[in-house]
């Protein structure tokens, strides 16, 4: 059982931590700073660093005992191009960047497990804590895939976490299956013909195709998709144009699309490309359509769920574990690593306060011990010490 009171003791340190990378966020790829704070950190604790795996991303390796089990916690380190308006005095001094997902929270109970962990023991095995660079839409868990990570650190299990606001501090919760959705980003390209404003014939009017294609774009969620099966379709940008009187040559939209199934993502893809050009060829114009899929469903594998659950339930009680939790549709790099071994992502309470992604908002340095403990839970439950070891 990890020991709550010397996870308790070390709580403060890693609280500074997670301050000192609140004031230092760096967006996706560009996270030398802390990168190399992590780095150090785990060297001073005795900790085997591999860095540069996924460009900023590290990898530290700890083994302790006869056991043949490797699993692998981890943890994300980027911020977000937000403006804080938080007022703290660890503010973002940044401008314009901000943790505003809580990954230096994340960040920080990872160096506070590896620490413990290395201190403490309590496990028989391999742990590998990997520190991911780039999860808001940069592809650093593909990165560090692509690096070899599962070659190289190879993992029985892999398991994440992440903050959730509205949930209280001391809970956990997760589901078997698909708990979040895959995610696209889009771009429509629609060239017409340019004219005057008030010469509609001599042109093509690229404003017209968009504005058609953006209401016949929901026809799909509505129409092609099962009632049954889960999607979204959201254009969040038009642009074009500037004057009055000049009728542009092109338009563009943009935005994302989420599902909870990877067929249901290529059926959006296929369908959005043939009504952009249906529409634009329709009207005399031309469309292109660039569709990225950035996020994979998330998929909790079914076993290593019951064992995180157990986990949780050691730490917090069974009471304060919610083991069917509520999909979202939001989406999570951490998806990927997933699709590789298989493992489990749950959610710790953050408290009340502002949402993720808001410039209010804060990691609630309460829950470090929790996560803490809940790591040093998931190593027990999962690297088993043997008798006399
Ligand atoms: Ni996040």
């Amino acid at each position: 059982m990890a020991n709550r009171d010397a996870i308790d003791a070390i709580a403060p340190e890693f609280t500074e931590i997670r301050r000192d990378i609140h004031a230092h966020p760096e967006i996706g790829m560009t996270e030398t700073r802390t990168s190399a704070l992590v780095a150090d950190k785990l060297r001073s604790w005795g900790i085997e660093v591999h860095s540069g795996i996924g460009k900023t991303g590290v990898v530290g390796v700890l083994r302790r005992g006869n056991g043949h089990g490797r699993i692998g916690l981890r943890a994300d380190m980027d911020a977000l191009p937000i403006d804080e308006t938080t007022g703290l005095a660890y503010a973002s001094r940044n401008p314009g960047v901000m943790h505003a997902c809580g990954h230096d929270g994340h960040t920080a109970m990872l160096l506070g497990a590896a620490k413990y962990l290395a201190e403490n023991g309590g496990f028989s095995g391999t742990v590998h804590f990997i520190f991911q660079p780039a999860e808001e839409g940069l592809g650093g868990a593909r990165a560090m895939i692509a690096d070899g990570l599962f070659e190289q650190f190879p993992c029985d299990a892999v398991f994440g976490m992440h903050n959730r606001p509205g949930l209280e501090v001391g809970r956990f919760s997760i589901r078997p299956g698909t708990q979040m959705a895959g995610g696209a980003f889009f771009d429509i390209a629609i060239t017409g013909r340019g004219s005057h404003g008030a010469r509609p014939e001599a042109g093509i009017d690229p404003v017209v195709v968009a504005a058609q294609l953006v209401s016949s774009l929901q026809s799909i969620v509505a129409r092609r998709v099962s009632p049954t099966d889960t999607a979204v379709l959201s254009v969040t940008r038009i642009a074009a144009g500037e004057a009055y009187n000049v009728i542009p040559e092109t338009a563009a939209l943009r935005g994302t699309a989420r599902t909870m199934r990877h067929e249901t993502m290529a059926l959006l893809e296929t369908e959005m490309r043939r009504l952009a050009e249906g529409i634009a060829g329709g009207f005399g114009a031309r469309a292109e359509v660039d569709f990225r899929v950035l996020f994979a469903p998330l998929v909790n594998d079914a076993h290593e769920t019951e064992a995180i659950v157990a986990a949780a339930s050691k730490v917090a009680g069974a009471d304060r574990v919610e083991a069917s939790g509520p999909q979202t549709m939001a989406s999570e790099d951490f998806s990927f690593m997933l699709e590789k071994v298989p493992g489990a992502f749950i959610n710790l309470g953050n408290g009340g306060g502002a949402e993720v992604h808001n410039p209010l908002y804060n990691f609630n340095d309460e829950a470090i011990p929790h996560g803490i403990a809940l790591w040093a839970s998931i190593v027990e439950e999962k690297l088993p010490q043997a008798a006399g070891e």
